[in-house]
């Protein structure tokens, strides 16, 4: 059956539910207070960087199943109205509701009788309850779906979900039945849960998420610790189904504009309802504490000391964006390493595939090999596989010390060391190149630039500091 949609908010989740949903074959009109989005959007520009949402939104344009408009008039007479508008977060960590609420004012006044408002956006458990009096009337029903696509991969997401969830009170309300009903194409598990349930979901999904990426960082220090690979210990874990393969991956912390958001605002339900979510807050501390410990392994690398003075020392960071595939930078962990390395006195140059806007402290160039120039350190912060396939020979031939701090370990340990670099990894042994060719992995060498606590157990037998010889410690040239 042919729906008649609107959807509220153009953003990643909005257009692509737009795009998806008319490539379905539904009517579908799309709604932005931003006029040049809309703009651009009619023009047939998509300033996404999502695989595959250009190619629908031109079909659904040209077949005319998808129109775009910046009046919330478009959405009068739509069967189903998707709410899919930003809630950032306010100063106590809860979501501000304050753009979504103005929005649903506005509709109240629109909408007809009988229309399904369904909330797509990630909002506080309990928002379903409050949409009535936001939009000043009773008699519209109430839906939530939470949208679990990730940045980079929307389209694929949407198209081949793990789950979808419709949350409504009651849970086969007529309401509900529509809406599961159009996600029949995707083949894919509808849950139906209670609206409480539905926008809980979506809040324990990403904490949990953001624990098990802590918990996947603590693993990967201990690793350095006792000369174990986190990248044998997590393939290990991953074959128990219990745990699954992903998200145990270590790295310079998790950030987005999704998982910092949400755990902030779980940690402000949890305390607003006197539970104790311990759990999580260690989580988010450990975030923090993660991106502090990549400052100190490059500072270390570039110095020769975790204290060495960062002064006027040249550090090139491959990557910013959040993660690999998109050029987002919100509340990315790559940005917060650089920029703390450029407050910390070192010139940092910057260079990543999908970002060219320059930033507070650091310089950022449209050329790899630029950031290696005379550089004491490179590290690299963002997963981008292509960073695996530069001429890491040329790299070294520019630097001024051949040592790459790796903190996502995207890359091939054996090429780096060949072409005579130093690789420190995060929860790897530190691969230092030697006369054969093949690399060594140094088990001293690991407890070098990454070394931090002097608190270790005692009954362990953790690996023990290379001790201080600078002219073949970590970050010399061989
Ligand atoms: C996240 C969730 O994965 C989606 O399911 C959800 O729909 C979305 O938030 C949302 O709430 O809208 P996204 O923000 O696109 O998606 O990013 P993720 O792919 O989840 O990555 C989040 C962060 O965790 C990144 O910084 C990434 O580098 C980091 N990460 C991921 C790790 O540090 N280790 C890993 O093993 C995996």
């Amino acid at each position: 059956m042919v729906e008649r949609i609107g959807v509220l908010g153009a953003g990643y989740v909005g257009l692509t539910s737009a795009a998806c949903f008319a490539a379905m074959g539904h009517q579908v009109s799309a709604v932005d207070i931003d006029a040049a989005k809309i703009a651009r959007l009619d023009a047939g520009e998509v300033d996404l960087a999502e695989p595959g949402l250009a190619g629908l939104v031109a079909e659904g344009t040209r077949a005319g199943t998808l129109a775009f408009g910046t009046g919330l008039d478009a959405l009068a007479g739509r069967e189903l109205v998707f709410l899919c508008l930003p809630t950032p977060p306010g100063e106590d960590g809860a979501p501000d509701l304050g753009p979504f609420r103005d929005a649903l004012r506005r509709l109240g006044r629109i909408l007809s009788p009988g229309t399904v408002l369904v909330t797509k956006s990630t909002v506080p458990v309990g928002t379903a309850g409050r949409l009535p009096g936001f939009l000043g009337r009773a008699d519209l029903p109430v839906v939530s779906n939470p949208e679990f696509l990730r940045e980079g991969h929307a389209v694929h997401d949407f198209r081949h979900p793990d789950r979808v969830v419709v949350g409504a009170d009651p849970p086969d309300s007529p309401a509900a039945c529509r809406v599961a009903q159009l996600y029949a194409p995707t083949g894919a598990d509808v849950v139906r849960t209670s609206s409480a349930s539905a926008e809980l979901a979506k809040y324990a999904s990403n904490g949990f998420l953001a624990v098990k990426a802590s918990y996947a960082n603590a693993v990967a220090e201990l690793c350095e610790q006792y000369a174990a690979d986190i990248r044998e210990v997590s393939a290990v874990m991953g074959l128990d189904p219990r745990i699954g393969p992903h998200f145990l991956a270590p790295g310079p912390g998790w950030g987005g504009s999704c998982l910092p958001k949400d755990t902030s605002a779980l940690l402000q339900a949890a305390d607003a309802a006197g539970v104790e979510f311990s759990l999580l807050r260690d989580a988010v501390r450990a975030n923090a504490r993660q991106r502090a410990r990549m400052v100190r392994a490059i500072r270390s690398a570039a110095t020769g000391s975790p204290d060495g003075s960062l002064d006027g020392v040249r550090i090139g960071v491959l990557g910013l964006a959040f993660k690999a595939g998109t050029a987002d930078l919100r509340e990315s962990p790559a940005v917060a390493v650089a920029a703390e390395l450029a407050r910390r006195g070192a010139e940092v140059t910057a260079y990543d595939p999908a970002v060219r806007s320059d930033a507070d402290g650091y310089l950022v160039v449209d050329d790899p090999y630029l950031v290696a120039k005379d550089a004491a350190a490179l590290a690299v912060l963002t997963e981008w596989p292509e960073f695996r396939d530069l001429d890491w020979r040329r790299l070294a031939a520019a630097a001024d010390r051949p040592v790459v701090v790796d903190t996502r370990n995207v890359l091939d340990p054996f090429a780096v060391a060949e072409a005579g670099f130093a690789r420190v990894g995060v929860g790897t042994p530190m691969e230092v190149p030697d006369a054969c060719s093949r690399p060594r992995l140094h088990p001293q060498a690991l407890a070098g630039p990454l070394q931090q606590r002097s608190d270790r157990p005692a009954a362990a037998r953790p690996v023990r500091r290379a001790g201080g010889d600078r002219r073949t410690g970590p970050g010399r040239r061989p």
